[in-house]
């Protein structure tokens, strides 16, 4: 007889063969200087943006919690899962995010899936840029709504879809993350915002990787492009620069009632651990009380763009630094090349990832900064990247 699961070797083949294999890798923390398997390496690959999840105020504000009430939750937020803590949390982040309302999950994918899924259905459409995250994607599946990409960031493209299809739908959901995790660029939200009142559609934004980052409060993106109080549903994570776990979805007080009746992956799973939510709330309060972790970001932010830039004349002219964002890739022609240029710099002391498909389409490096990064830490990387591309190499910042 056949064995059922005899696909499983040619298929992990396939993956080998493609350089697409791969494997955890330990590490010590989530510091600017990390142990990565047994190496010491500057970290360049966490997306603990503003150094919270080591922060001692969020540490103990997580230990304190689990003091009081014990490790899990043990149950959804309906039935036995609900702290007092939960509800301060998501009222913090309703008043952050200038919002009626929100809602905390247990992961920010869960809260993207779950808030998708509740508001649109197989009588709708969604409309999503293409290189929006999986979460978002697998949102739009779950929804079972007709589902069309637009080419990334291109509002025009958008537009022209909602001319030819938006009438065949009752509801239409327009979802984009802000900052983009595998690219460093930036949604145009005010634009979005417009095209979207035209045509009647409801718009999502993920604000995952601009939560703490961007905005005069470091509320993300939206505040930053003057858009917190227009109609959104806004969600995101408490995973990057607020150093815990869990997602979150806010609005209005109606949309949160809504998806807290509809959303199954709110509903039956359990809720947020308490040290979690404890950790994220004290994480929001240094946030809103301390500037300082913002500013020495985007000094790091500033002197990196500024030493790329002098890169490019030196010696790539391919070499051009977008928007500044604590984010920046370096295209490579193929996996591995982008493995290669890894482990070059891993040798040199620099933790760097490289990104392959199916994670994006193209492969690439992947830099992240976080404000516990010191000027030498950047000259470091502006020092390994110099190497990696000696004049005329095929690299492109992005
Ligand atoms: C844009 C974006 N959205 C959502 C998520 C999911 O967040 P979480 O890690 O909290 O599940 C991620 C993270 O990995 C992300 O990059």
């Amino acid at each position: 007889m056949q064995d059922p699961y005899d696909w499983l070797a040619p298929a992990l083949k396939t993956i080998h063969r493609a350089h697409w294999y791969r494997q955890p890798q330990c590490s010590t923390c989530q510091g600017a200087i990390a142990m990565v398997q047994g190496r010491e390496l500057i970290n360049f690959a966490s997306n603990n943006y503003l150094g919270l999840a080591n922060h001692p105020e969020v540490i103990q504000a997580g230990q304190n919690a689990l003091e009081i009430w014990g490790t899990g939750a043990t149950g959804s937020r309906l039935l036995t899962g609900h702290r007092q803590i939960h509800q301060e949390l998501e009222q913090a982040l309703a008043t952050f995010k200038g919002t009626e309302a929100a809602l905390v999950f247990s992961s920010g994918y869960l809260a993207n899936l779950g808030a998708i899924a509740a508001v649109v259905d197989q009588r709708d459409l969604i409309l999503g840029d293409r290189y929006n995250h999986s979460s978002l994607k697998n949102g739009a599946k779950l929804s079972g709504a007709k589902t069309i990409d637009y080419p990334h960031l291109d509002i025009a493209a958008l537009e022209q879809l909602l001319h030819h299809h938006r009438h065949q739908y009752r509801r239409c959901l327009i979802v984009t993350d802000s900052l983009f995790s595998m690219d460093g660029d930036l949604a145009p939200i005010p634009k979005l915002l417009k095209v979207a009142q035209d045509f009647q559609a409801m718009v999502l934004v993920d604000e995952a990787h601009a939560t703490g980052v961007f905005g005069p409060r470091g509320s993300g993106w939206i505040e930053q492009v003057n858009c917190s109080g227009q109609p959104l549903i806004q969600v995101g994570t408490l995973s990057k620069a607020l150093g815990s776990l869990g997602g979150y979805v806010a609005g209005s007080q109606m949309l949160i009632e809504f998806i807290r009746h509809r959303a199954a992956t709110w509903v039956y799973s359990t809720a947020l651990s308490p040290a979690d939510t404890a950790a994220a709330l004290a994480a929001l309060n240094v946030i809103q009380n301390n500037n300082q972790p913002r500013e020495n970001l985007w000094q790091r932010i500033d002197q990196l763009h500024h030493g790329l830039k002098k890169l490019d004349r030196l010696h790539n002219p391919s070499l051009t630094p977008g928007i500044p964002s604590p984010i920046v890739c370096l295209t490579a022609p193929d996996a591995q090349t982008a493995l290669a240029w890894s482990r070059t710099l891993g040798d040199l002391g620099l933790w760097v990832s490289g990104i392959r498909p199916p994670t994006v389409p193209h492969s690439r490096l992947r830099i992240s900064l976080m404000a516990n990064h010191t000027k030498a830490h950047i000259e470091a990387l502006l020092a390994g990247l110099e190497q990696l591309l000696p004049s005329g190499g095929t690299g492109c910042l992005e």
